[in-house]
């Protein structure tokens, strides 16, 4: 049975694929105190399955086909392409919870392969999961218990923070955003790096400071209590360097370029999700 509330659920979770994602959100349901009896993980690379048995002494199966059919909820953590590859020979419990976090892989894919006697919660993380420090948007259809619902944010939660979303199609622009934003956030600073150089500075110097900026403006944004476009204003005194820069920025038409990398990758999430939705 899925547990009633995130506080009793001590739910027996089997994750499908134990790659990077499945690794991150695994440490942190232990650090958070999930019992390893109650994970199993399915990972057909060998060496693979000795690293996670080694590092979190879960069991690991070969295949999904080879795992128990008494998982509360089942986290489908391979890439798209190898998702019914993976799922083949699955069984499952009438109510469990699937919990997809497979890019572009639709609910109705899923229905097709696991069938309407369970509960979906489509999800999107992000990179920075790797360091407990992710986002990640969840979906699930009307009609979905509380219970399920709760269980799978507590199962995300351990890779960071949670944010839901009304309709499937809002996923998209999730991975246009926070799925794809680490990328945009390291362009930014290797542009600053290239930037510095160029002013003169050394290389190894710019990097520095280029890094260091961005990590001490974003524990800003998450900690000094303002808005973001307060703290801009903050920084920006009039006639000074930063309104100099910002000015540049502005009439080159930074906004309207993030705007249109956003649209493009939004456009490209709906296709791969067609390309996947096909069978
Ligand atoms: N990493 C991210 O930042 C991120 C962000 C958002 C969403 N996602 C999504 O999360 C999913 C997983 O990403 P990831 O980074 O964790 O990928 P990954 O590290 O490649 O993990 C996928 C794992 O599943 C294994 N696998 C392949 N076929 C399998 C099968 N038949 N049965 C069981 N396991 C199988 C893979 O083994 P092989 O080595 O043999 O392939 C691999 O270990 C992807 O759909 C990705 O789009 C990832």
């Amino acid at each position: 049975m899925i547990a009633d509330s995130p506080t009793t659920a001590i739910a027996r979770v089997a994750f499908i694929g134990g790659g990077n994602m499945a690794a991150a959100l695994i440490g942190g349901l232990l650090k958070t105190g999930w019992p390893v009896a109650k994970i199993a993980v399915a990972e057909p690379v060998t060496a693979r399955a000795d690293w996670l048995r080694a590092q979190f002494g879960v069991p690991v199966a070969a295949s999904a086909a080879e795992l128990g059919d008494d998982a509360d909820a089942l986290v489908l953590a391979v890439k798209p392409q190898q998702m019914r590859e993976a799922l083949a020979g699955i069984r499952t419990r009438p109510g469990a919870l699937v919990v997809s976090i497979a890019a572009g892989v639709r609910l109705a894919t899923l229905r097709r392969l696991l069938g309407d006697s369970l509960a979906y919660v489509r999800t999107m993380p992000n990179t920075p999961a790797l360091f407990g420090a992710g986002i990640t948007g969840l979906y699930a259809p009307a009609g979905t218990p509380d219970s399920a619902r709760a269980l799978a944010q507590v199962l995300l939660a351990a890779a960071g923070d949670c944010v839901w979303v009304q309709r499937e199609e809002e996923l998209d622009a999730v991975t246009a955003l926070s799925g794809s934003g680490p990328a945009y956030f390291f362009l930014l600073v290797e542009a600053l790096r290239e930037a510095g150089t160029a002013l003169g500075l050394a290389p190894e110097v710019a990097a520095q400071l280029a890094a260091q900026t961005c990590i001490g403006a974003a524990r800003m944004v998450a900690d000094a209590g303002q808005d973001v476009s307060q703290l801009r204003a903050n920084v920006t005194s009039k006639g000074g360097t930063t309104e100099a820069a910002l000015q540049h920025l502005e009439s080159a038409g930074l906004r309207a370029i993030f705007a249109e990398a956003l649209r493009l990758a939004d456009a490209r999430a709906k296709q791969l999700g067609d390309a996947l939705d096909t069978d």
